[in-house]
């Protein structure tokens, strides 16, 4: 093991060069393809920002226009795909469901998974941002009992993924512009962030030219844990506790700083930016007139802005540079807008699929990408002998 680094969690590792994302997390900049977060929220979509991450340019209008339709004539899934959703039990969280969805894809177009033809790569990519928000729905629908819905083409992305999570056959579904506009712009503050643990994931299992399905199927996976995508779940949780079990915010802050049970407080801190998650700014920004908008809860929000108050004026916090990031506010929006709190993180995930299929696309076009195998320290046993019968 001569020069082997040990870096646990890759602190000063990387393993790729990128064209994609830039993140200075001292200073809380992130950019997609060199353009500030902050003027694609202003400006662009979830699409068009889809378009720049897998293809590097802002696409022209009819390339937007093209890429747009090409995406809406792949919504159905497969009506084969409807029955695994009966397997699972009624209970199931819809993050697993959707992995599974995901996988299972590669079975259904197993004539296209070659990652080394571009043409079969294409497919894949328009399948998969397609049919992912049809899964996600398919997996929220069972959850709750309801009908699945078909996809309805004359909707744009966001307002298609509401119509089939809140729809029902019985009425014609009147999108909301304010809960449509702000799913899709928090998608978009999602779409990449270079080489987070899913991200690396979809890379790593990539490097062994599995497929797209199959990498991005890993990559669910991994944003379904608490301390990735699982977070903005986990903020709710905490705010809930807070509100309603007795127990105060100081109290809640004291716990934390004492790391009494390993309760963190949740949607702070971050492995990359030690200053404020330029995506949580935006958020935030905006978070109280959604809520008004929608009718959600802020006296949660008000919560969450004094934990946000104290936390920032805290040594504990401060000394260790925790900021809020991303989930800090979104969940509080997804819940005005009627999402269950298990279908936050599936949220994240038809968010981040853009980051993940542009690097992949990236990783497999690199000719420096090898097979992703970390080394490691051995601190285990010597040589010993099997005992045998004397
Ligand atoms: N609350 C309290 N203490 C914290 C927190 C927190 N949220 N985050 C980090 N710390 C402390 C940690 O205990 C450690 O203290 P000490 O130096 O005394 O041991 C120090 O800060 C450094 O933390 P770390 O765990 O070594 O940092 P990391 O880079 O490994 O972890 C993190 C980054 C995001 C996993 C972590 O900050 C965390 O667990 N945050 C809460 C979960 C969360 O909000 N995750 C969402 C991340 S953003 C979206 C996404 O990528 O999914």
């Amino acid at each position: 093991t001569g020069n082997v680094t040990y870096d646990p969690g890759f602190m000063n590792t990387a393993n790729t060069k990128s064209h994609v994302t830039y993140i200075d997390g001292d200073n809380g900049i992130l950019r997609y393809r060199g353009y500030p977060i902050e003027e694609l929220a202003e400006h662009s979509n979830f699409v068009e920002t889809t378009y720049l991450l897998i293809y590097g340019e802002l696409p022209t209008r009819e390339q937007y226009e093209d890429f747009a339709h090409r995406i809406t004539t792949h919504t159905m899934v497969h009506e084969d795909i409807k029955m695994f959703f009966n397997g699972f039990p009624r209970s199931a969280h819809p993050m697993p469901v959707l992995s599974s969805a995901v996988s299972a894809l590669s079975t259904f177009y197993s004539d296209s998974l070659d990652p080394f033809d571009k043409e079969q790569v294409e497919i894949s990519t328009i399948r998969l941002l397609a049919k992912v928000p049809t899964l996600a729905a398919y997996a929220f629908k069972k959850s709750v009992g309801e009908p699945q819905l078909y996809p309805q083409n004359k909707l744009n992305y966001a307002e298609n993924f509401l119509r089939m999570c809140f729809g029902v056959p019985a009425e014609e579904y009147e999108v909301d512009p304010v809960v449509a506009k702000t799913l899709d712009i928090l998608l978009m503050l999602h779409a990449d962030h270079e080489q987070n643990c899913s991200t690396s994931t979809v890379r790593l299992v990539g490097s062994s030219h599995a497929n797209m399905f199959a990498s991005v199927s890993a990559g669910i996976n991994a944003l379904y844990g608490p301390l990735h995508g699982g977070a903005n779940e986990s903020v709710l949780h905490m705010l809930d506790q807070i509100q309603n079990r007795g127990l105060s915010a100081d109290e809640f802050m004291e716990k934390v700083k004492n790391k009494e049970d390993g309760v963190r407080l949740m949607g702070f801190g971050h492995r990359v930016y030690k200053n404020y998650d330029p995506r949580a700014k935006i958020i935030k920004g905006y978070a109280h007139d959604v809520l008004a908008k929608l009718g959600g809860n802020n006296e949660m929000l008000d919560l969450a802005m004094s934990m946000e108050e104290k936390a920032l004026a805290d040594d504990y916090f401060v000394e260790r540079k925790l900021y809020p990031n991303v989930d800090f506010y979104t969940g509080l929006i997804y819940k005005a807008m009627g999402f269950p709190e298990k279908m936050f993180t599936v949220l994240f995930a038809i968010g981040r699929l853009p980051g993940w299929i542009a690097q992949w696309r990236e990783m497999i076009e690199d000719p420096e990408t090898k097979i992703g195998r970390p080394r490691q320290l051995y601190v285990g046993e010597g040589e010993r002998h099997y005992p045998t019968a004397q």
